[in-house]
């Protein structure tokens, strides 16, 4: 297998979750990338500079560079990609949740489906015919897939079938990648990938939501019964995974990315009750009964769950956080950070927390 050599990455949404620990993985000591990060990325109410603040100080105009604006700019996608000689694209940048989409669309057809085609367009009027050692990296979802009755997973052949406005500008956008590739061979890999969880998460989505609620009293709110299903991936086994397409993964592939750990929402949130109460001291019964059942999301998809074995067959990956220690490790981050969970909590996060669920 040949390994690509990477040495100028656009990384996009760099300042948002997953972007933020895959960059600190590529940048912390030991690892084998030596090359420079430009991160991308808008500042959205879900990009947090505070995030990559001791990168910036370490790294900032060496081999970091962050510049703060707008996949869906063309001129500016395009004055990086030639002042950073760009040969690698991470696109992660995104708007990434579902309730949001639901509530208001538009965002996410304009940032998710027209800023990946800005960002196609200019790598193929940037690497041109000469695509040699370029490589375009889409971050997608499982999401776009639909949901899964009892049986069943979803591989890199099951077919689309979105059922949220986030799910299907993710599913238009795979699909740009894809016809990028076999339109104009561009170099491309994609990944998608079950729920990421783990340090740095914006409170808007389940596990940082709940562990931030219990600390503050708040009611624990539990969509339609609580049985949905998901599988949980921590965010570090992600990045890994994404590094070793990015380096090793066949050109014009598809690679499903999965964390194997099942947990319906209930279930998981029982856990993490006893593991915060455990940590915190606080009382597990008061906890147990903040929980709450609310009014479930609209085409709320009922069990997502991934197979994949091409990953691991093909490029060796394998997940090596356990969900015990993930979440242990989650629960202690969002302890010891309260300064950047007060970073977040401006007055645009309580005002999604009670548009959504004010009316549930
Ligand atoms: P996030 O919402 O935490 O971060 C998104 C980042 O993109 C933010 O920093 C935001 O400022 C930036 N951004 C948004 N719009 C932008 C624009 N127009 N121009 C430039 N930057 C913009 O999301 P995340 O959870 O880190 O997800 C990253 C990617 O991974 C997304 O593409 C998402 O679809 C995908 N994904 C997420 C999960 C998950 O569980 N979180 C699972 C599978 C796939
Ligand atoms: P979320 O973290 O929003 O991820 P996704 O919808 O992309 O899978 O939600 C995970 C699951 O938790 C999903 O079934 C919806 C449910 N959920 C709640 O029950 N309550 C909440 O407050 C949130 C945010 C999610």
């Amino acid at each position: 297998m040949t390994m690509r050599t990477c040495k100028n990455l656009l990384v996009t949404g760099g300042a948002g979750f997953i972007g933020c620990n895959f960059i600190r993985l590529l940048l912390s000591p030991g690892h084998e990338f030596s090359g420079r990060i430009i991160n991308l990325d808008a500042l959205t109410y879900a990009g947090n500079p505070a995030s990559l603040a001791d990168i910036e100080a370490r790294y900032g105009g060496n081999r970091y560079f962050f510049v703060s604006g707008d996949i869906r700019n063309p001129d500016l996608v395009q004055f990086l990609f030639k002042n950073y000689a760009i040969d690698t694209v991470v696109h992660f940048a995104a708007e990434s949740h579902v309730d949001r989409s639901i509530l208001g669309p538009e965002a996410f057809i304009t940032t998710n489906v027209l800023g990946t085609f800005t960002l196609l367009e200019a790598a193929r009027q940037y690497w041109g015919g000469d695509s040699a050692g370029t490589l375009f990296h889409h971050i997608s979802t499982d999401e776009v897939y639909g949901s899964l009755g009892k049986q069943g997973y979803f591989t890199e052949t099951s077919p689309y079938d979105p059922r949220s406005p986030y799910s299907a500008s993710k599913a238009a956008s795979d699909h740009l990648v894809m016809a990028y590739h076999h339109t104009y061979a561009l170099p491309v890999t994609l990944s998608n990938c079950s729920n990421n969880y783990g340090p740095y998460q914006f409170p808007e989505k389940l596990i940082p939501l709940m562990i931030l609620h219990m600390l503050s009293g708040k009611p624990l709110p539990v969509y339609g019964d609580g049985k949905n299903i998901r599988d949980w991936l921590y965010v570090e086994d992600h990045a890994h995974a994404l590094w070793t397409i990015i380096k090793g993964g066949r050109t014009g592939e598809k690679y499903a990315i999965g964390g194997e750990n099942e947990w319906e929402n209930l279930t998981l949130l029982t856990t993490l009750i006893d593991l915060v109460s455990r940590k915190t001291g606080m009382d597990g019964d008061t906890l147990h009964a903040a929980i709450t059942f609310v009014k479930d999301r609209p085409g709320h998809d009922r069990r997502y769950a991934i197979d994949c074995s091409k990953l691991k067959a093909e490029l060796g990956w394998k997940q090596l956080v356990t969900f015990e220690e993930g979440l242990a490790k989650t629960v202690d981050w969002y302890l010891a950070n309260p300064e950047w969970i007060q970073g977040i909590q401006s007055g645009e996060y309580q005002q999604w927390l009670n548009k959504n669920y004010d009316t549930r």
